[in-house]
């Protein structure tokens, strides 16, 4: 099945999220608090977001992310720079739209019913990429163009 939002209301939701978010986390600085408020929002604004969440670049581990803030099924906790597509956006840094994840080498399975995804790296003010957000669908090809522009710009007034 393909993704059958509408462009123009997958749009004004995705500018609703944006502006219920930047209120909700006005002056709010905490790391953890503002990816679980924004793994909420947006799970709960779309229909086809099936796991929702934040990959943390770990402190301790060079080159690993680990899971953090997230709405959906178990996700695998440790996630290698340069495996799956988490990894992937990890190491190069730019966000992964993937309309079918068993076509994706190295994908990482954490729940079968996932079939397409989009993941975007999330930078600091001091351009550190501090995680990945990553979205995934139980539906082929969900994520295109109007979600990765606005994820992105979401992710930048977020959390740069
Ligand atoms: N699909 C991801 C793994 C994380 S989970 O789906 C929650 C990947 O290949 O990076």
């Amino acid at each position: 099945m393909e993704n059958t939002v509408q462009p123009d209301l997958k749009k004004s939701l995705y500018a609703e999220a944006e502006k219920e978010l930047l209120s909700i986390t006005e002056g709010e600085t905490n790391i953890t608090a503002l990816m679980a408020t924004v793994s909420c929002v947006l799970s709960e604004k779309f229909d086809y977001y099936f796991w929702t969440g934040f990959y943390v670049v770990d402190p301790q581990k060079e080159n690993e992310l680990v899971v953090g803030p997230y709405q959906g099924t178990l996700g695998c906790l440790r996630i290698p720079f340069g495996r799956g597509v988490c990894g992937t956006a990890a190491a190069s840094r730019e966000t992964q739209l993937v309309a079918d994840v068993h076509a994706f080498p190295g994908h990482i399975a954490c729940d079968s019913r996932s079939n397409s995804e989009i993941v975007v790296p999330v930078i600091n003010r001091d351009g550190q990429l501090i995680a990945v957000l990553d979205v995934d669908s139980v539906e082929y090809g969900s994520f295109d163009e109007t979600d990765r522009v606005s994820l992105e710009s979401l992710m930048q007034r977020i959390f740069a």
